[in-house]
């Protein structure tokens, strides 16, 4: 009777796990690996992986070396601690798990053979922790009067260590002063207390203190320093003239902090406040900046006089004043070219339309104002197309006109366009009408507009 097929697979089957029994009998087991060091952010899981040749009938067993603590023998956890666990991948691989690690987890870990000698072999759990500040030891935003002395402090913990950085917000260095006078200038400075000696206006801003310790993420503290200090006013032009009928805008800059309460006065010492009149227009520049600006409207004769700009913070008072004079206005072209109606004033006004103000200009209704441009233009293009008289010194005498000649406002606009046109470099043929429009402005304002023309 023949044997059924299957018994030999069977027979070989037995014959071989008796032989790997064996083999296990005779040969000890070893660490197929060592046990590798981890690093562990705090609040995660750490697994130990443990990798056995030839187990045979021996335990894998698990001890924190430290504490001498029995973690696990073989399929069973010891230690009371819940976080813990092990699992193994048929007689090789053996690990222990340890969930949402902890401090008190840092340490040595063995793994065990129960041979004799026992064999063993260890790996670290180190946990690391990212950093927070402190807040007790962390500064908040702080007010200091300027040519004080100001500290902020920024601590941090973390594991490891971590180091503390200061950098400013806009991204300027920071001037370290020691108390040796001399001074350093970083851009990121470390320590966790940054001190301002003898602190001045241009260290007010934001600061950030940024700890870090290579455990994202890192962290950062917004600390505003201000500084305090009485007004200070800066007034370019304390002269100012213009014609009547124009308008003419005072300006002052005001340095302040705290931020200051910024108005106009009169001579009357009425306050001068936005009407048709005026435009009142404070501006910030940075954080204690400020451009003040009054425009005053079609100016008459009672506009001339003094102006007063006037700052007020809570640590006193600054004014300074701008006297408004009359100068002789487009009036005397009026004269000259003894046209005298209203409407030839407006040889100037199209100059403030938005767009093409040429093209206004040149739909004068007089005929002869037109054949001036023209040819002056044709002039200007010659002189400009030579390379000597270049662009540069068109520019200079352009500036020299406005310097020698306090010009009225309107003037000191088509400058501005000029300028503003000249620097996106477009429209060339528009800047150079313009810029024979002001000569010719100018020429005339200077009582030669007849001889030249
Ligand atoms: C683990 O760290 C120890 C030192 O703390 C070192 O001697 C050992 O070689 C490290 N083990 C591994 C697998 O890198
Ligand atoms: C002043 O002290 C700082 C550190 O405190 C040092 O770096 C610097 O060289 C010193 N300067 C002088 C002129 O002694
Ligand atoms: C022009 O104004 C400046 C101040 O901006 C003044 O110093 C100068 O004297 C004035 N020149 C004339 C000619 O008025
Ligand atoms: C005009 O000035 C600009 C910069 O000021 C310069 O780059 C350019 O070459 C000048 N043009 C001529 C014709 O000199």
């Amino acid at each position: 009777m023949e044997q059924p097929w299957w018994l030999s697979y069977l027979l070989a089957i037995f014959l071989l796990r008796l032989d790997t029994k064996l083999v296990g009998e005779a040969f000890q087991p070893e660490f197929a690996e060592p046990l590798s060091n981890l690093t562990i952010v705090i609040g995660r899981d750490a697994t130990f992986r443990c990798l056995v040749q030839n187990l045979g009938g021996y335990r894998v067993g698990w001890v924190k070396a430290d504490t001498k603590a029995i973690q696990a023998i073989h399929v069973h956890v010891i230690t009371n601690n819940h976080r813990v666990a092990v699992s193994h991948n048929g007689q090789t691989v053996w690990n222990l798990h340890i969930r949402n690690v902890q401090e008190e987890d840092r340490g040595q870990y063995m793994c065990q053979i129960n041979t004799d000698p026992m064999k063993s072999q260890m790996g670290y759990l180190n946990v690391v922790i990212p950093p927070d500040f402190i807040s007790e030891e962390t500064s908040g935003d702080i007010m200091v009067p300027e040519g004080g002395t100001a500290q902020v402090s920024c601590r941090a913990h973390g594991q490891p260590e971590p180091r503390v950085m200061w950098r400013r917000e806009d991204g300027a260095d920071i001037i370290i002063r020691h108390s040796n006078g001399s001074k350093t200038q970083v851009l990121m400075y470390e320590n966790a207390i940054l001190t301002f000696n003898k602190i001045s206006r241009s260290e007010m801003g934001a600061y950030l203190c940024i700890a870090s310790n290579g455990v994202p993420p890192s962290v950062s503290k917004r600390i505003v320093i201000k500084v305090h200090f009485h007004p200070v006013i800066q007034v370019p032009n304390q002269l100012v003239g213009a014609p009547l009928g124009t308008d003419v805008t005072l300006e002052c800059y005001i340095e302040s902090s705290p931020k200051s309460i910024n108005y106009w006065v009169r001579d009357s010492n009425e306050m001068v406040i936005s009407s048709n009149k005026y435009e009142v227009v404070n501006t910030m520049m940075s954080s204690f900046e400020s451009r003040m600006t009054l425009t005053v409207r079609r100016l008459e004769k009672t506009d001339f006089g003094g102006y007063r700009c006037v700052a007020k913070n809570s640590l006193g008072e600054v004014d300074s004043v701008i006297r408004l004079y009359e100068i002789p206005g487009p009036d005397r072209i009026k004269d000259l070219s003894t046209v005298n109606n209203k409407e030839d004033y407006k040889f100037s006004t199209p100059l403030e339309g938005p767009d093409n103000q040429f093209g206004s200009a040149e739909r004068s209704d007089d005929e002869d104002d037109k054949e001036i441009f023209t040819d002056i233009i044709k002039g200007v293009k010659l002189i400009t197309n030579s390379d000597d008289l270049s662009n540069r010194s068109l520019q200079s005498l352009h500036s020299n006109t406005v310097s020698k000649l306090n010009l009225s406002n309107k003037v000191r606009k088509i400058i501005d366009t000029f300028e503003i046109e000249q620097k996106n470099g477009a429209g060339r043929s528009y800047v150079l009408h313009l810029m024979f429009f002001l000569i010719c402005f100018v020429l005339s304002y200077i009582h030669l507009l007849k001889c030249y023309c």
